[in-house]
């Protein structure tokens, strides 16, 4: 399976996207990392990595559609089979995401639907969340809002901060994320309709 994988930032599950396949646990290939953010660290661990990597910065754009079409074109150049958004801080038009349907997958740090957007770890623990975690789920025009595919969730702990909690939810999407990459490669996981398919699974 050919993966791009869309980043703004550190890259973290990038790396954990890389270890599994590196492990033999993920039959993929990353075949571009896309930053929308020159310097992003995750860009330096694709290089490490001997990754083809390019950065479409959205502020030399004139509009939103003028820098996805420049995604689009580098996504396209690579024949990535699916998307990957891993920390990508770009809202994505209608127009994108129809485009990718079935092919768009996002990782978010909350158990979706509860606190969609920014800041999670803070707004669940402002709220008296007992638990939190992680969604994957594919990518709609719905910011965050897309058809759920699978959570995964950790326990909120008295005196947590939003540092605490954002440490016990990282290394949970980084086991879920390339888990459910595997899914989609083994032809096991689609978007029909609104609706996930997953097939075979033990779930
Ligand atoms: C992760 O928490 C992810 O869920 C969110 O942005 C963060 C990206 O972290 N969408 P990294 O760049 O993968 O380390």
């Amino acid at each position: 399976l050919r993966l791009a994988v869309l980043i703004s930032g550190r890259g973290s599950n990038l790396k954990a996207i890389l270890d599994a396949i590196g492990a033999g646990r993920l039959a993929a290939q990353v075949v571009l990392v896309l930053s929308n953010r020159p310097g992003a660290a995750g860009l330096d661990l694709a290089a490490a990595a001997g990754l083809s990597a390019a950065t479409v910065d959205h502020r030399q754009y004139p509009d939103r559609h003028a820098f996805e079409q420049a995604l689009v074109t580098a996504l396209d150049a690579a024949q990535a089979e699916l998307l990957v958004l891993a920390g990508f801080m770009r809202v994505l038009t209608a127009d994108f995401v129809h485009h990718y349907r079935g092919r768009l997958i996002n990782i978010h740090p909350s158990l979706l639907p509860a606190f969609a957007g920014l800041d999670t770890h803070a707004r669940a623990l402002a709220a008296g969340a007992t638990e939190h975690g992680a969604s994957v789920h594919f990518v709609t025009a719905a910011v965050d809002g897309g058809p759920l595919i699978a959570q995964i969730r950790v326990p909120v702990q008295a005196g947590d901060t939003p540092h605490t909690l954002a440490a016990r939810v990282l290394p949970a999407e980084h086991r879920l994320y390339p888990l459910v990459i595997g899914w989609y490669a083994a032809g096991r996981l689609a978007l029909g309709g609104d609706t996930v398919r997953l097939d075979g699974l033990p779930l």
